[in-house]
């Protein structure tokens, strides 16, 4: 048997009990396989080398089963502890396995010599077998149900995914820009354990009200596909602007408006007591980072009601707003609790607002895309009659959008004509993204009643210092 030339990372060397060695178990596998791929069935090299490998597992498993060997980015693991090894070729023969796709083989006690040829036999011809069937139903195939293999599916996949910025970076409109900066002030406030200030908030609301609100060009920036991910700040920001706009579509009075945009600012809060790594974190969260995740709910309950000045409803939004119309949803307030309409008014700004803003695993969605998934989640998750006043006040291309026509131009949408919502007003652009001709009304038809032209559809613009605001004209304060 040869000599384990590996320990456990930061393990004693001197340990007298002979320790458990992927890296020779990998080596003898490795050989084994290039050899069933060189000679026939029986050849004494062939066998010779099974007995040793066989040998040396039925040593390792009287010690531990299963052996459990991960590559984990190029280092091989033992029962999720790295091995650190002198041996040259040990990182050939990890590459060798990860060209083939595996990161992982599993080896329970009791495996017979002749499961471990078919794994040698397997591994050789695996380049050549269809791909879609798993690794589990192809070894069982062969009779081999004590060794595992595995693909090992990275839970952090930040280093491929596509990175954006966290704030828009273009050039946006002052007022936005400013309230932007107080929320960040204020969320990292809160997120170092001081306490939350409700001047600072009620000066917000009243930015956003007075000035964010009235400016064409930062609704359309908000409305629009967003080109950074928008993880807290921000999106509170655009949440609370996109309940005011449901808000005042259905007719709330402005003493109303206040509480809606201070509850809507603040409903996630409670993120600021939940791990960064956690809310950034790209891809499904495992279960117990979904309840952590989950609890930001009754966290932001919890900060809000400790919070001097805010008003009543405030810390109901944060905690309800998560919730569905039918009762469901979390935190679990018992069947049958649907939330306050307040809430529910958060719930389809939120969800619009995650949908057209970017994560590190997804594109933003187009404002139109993001209507029909509002619209599939109406009745059953979100207001419906609410989700039609939003779309009705949104229009499937809001003003600002960069569209592509049927003319195969580039547009941006001026105005919005209430009768004919997908035929908007547009201003025609050059590829540089600069006016390129006069306004021109998508509704015009011709004697005949045909529409001269269509919007296509929303497109992401490929620069990020377009600015909207030069195509705008501001409403007056
Ligand atoms: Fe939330
Ligand atoms: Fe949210």
């Amino acid at each position: 048997m040869t000599k384990p030339t590996a320990t456990p990372a930061g393990a004693p060397t001197t340990a007298a009990v002979p320790v458990c060695d992927p890296v020779a178990i990998l080596k003898g596998l490795a050989t084994l396989r290039r050899l069933t791929g060189t000679y026939p069935v029986g050849h004494p090299m062939v066998e010779q080398r099974l007995a040793e490998l066989d040998e040396l597992l039925r040593q390792h498993l009287a010690q531990t089963s299963p052996i459990r060997i991960d590559v984990v980015r190029g280092a091989v693991h033992l029962d999720g502890i790295a091995f650190s090894s002198e041996s040259q070729s040990t990182g050939q023969l990890v590459q060798e396995l990860v060209a083939l796709g595996i990161h992982s083989i599993h080896i329970a006690d009791g495996v017979a010599s002749g499961e471990l040829l078919t794994l040698a036999r397997y591994l050789w011809e695996m380049k050549e077998l269809p791909a879609g069937t798993s690794y589990e139903a192809q070894l069982l195939e062969r009779g081999v149900s004590h060794i595992s293999l595995g693909r090992l599916v990275p839970l952090d996949t930040r280093w491929r995914a596509q990175q954006w910025q966290e704030r828009p970076t273009g050039p946006i409109d002052p007022d936005y820009a400013e309230s932007i900066m107080m929320a960040q002030q204020t969320f990292e406030q809160v997120a170092s354990g001081r306490t939350l200030q409700s001047a600072t908030v009620r000066d917000l609301v009243q930015l956003l009200m007075f000035k964010v609100a009235r400016s064409n060009a930062a609704l359309s920036q908000i409305l629009a596909v967003k080109q950074y991910e928008n993880l807290t700040y921000c999106h509170s920001v655009n949440v609370s602007m996109l309940s005011l706009l449901i808000g005042r579509q259905v007719g709330l009075d402005e003493d109303t408006l206040a509480a809606l945009v201070e509850a809507s600012l603040l409903h996630d809060i409670g993120k600021t007591r939940i791990p960064l790594d956690v809310v950034k974190k790209p891809g499904a969260l495992d279960k117990q980072e979904r309840r952590l995740m989950e609890s930001h709910t009754t966290f932001g309950g919890e900060i809000l009601v400790q919070t001097d000045g805010l008003r009543p409803l405030t810390p109901l939004v944060a905690l309800e707003h998560h919730r569905t119309v039918t009762g469901g949803g979390y935190p679990d307030l018992g069947d049958g609790a649907i939330p306050h309409p307040m809430s529910q008014i958060v719930s389809v700004a939120d969800i619009y607002e995650a949908i057209t803003g970017a994560r590190t695993y997804q594109s933003p969605a187009s404002p139109e895309r993001a209507c029909l998934i509002l619209a599939r989640l109406a009745g059953e998750k979100l207001n419906t009659s609410l989700v039609k006043t939003f779309v009705n006040a949104i229009t499937f291309f809001p003003i600002g959008s960069l569209v592509r026509t049927t003319q195969e131009r580039l547009a941006v949408v001026v105005r919005t004509n209430p009768a004919d919502p997908l035929h908007p007003v547009v201003v025609p652009v050059n590829d540089q993204l600069n006016r390129d001709g006069d306004e021109f009304d998508t509704a015009l038809r011709t004697d005949a009643g045909e529409y001269r032209c269509h919007v296509l559809e929303t497109v992401r613009p490929h620069v990020d210092t377009f600015d909207v605001r030069e195509f705008l004209p501001s409403l007056a304060a």
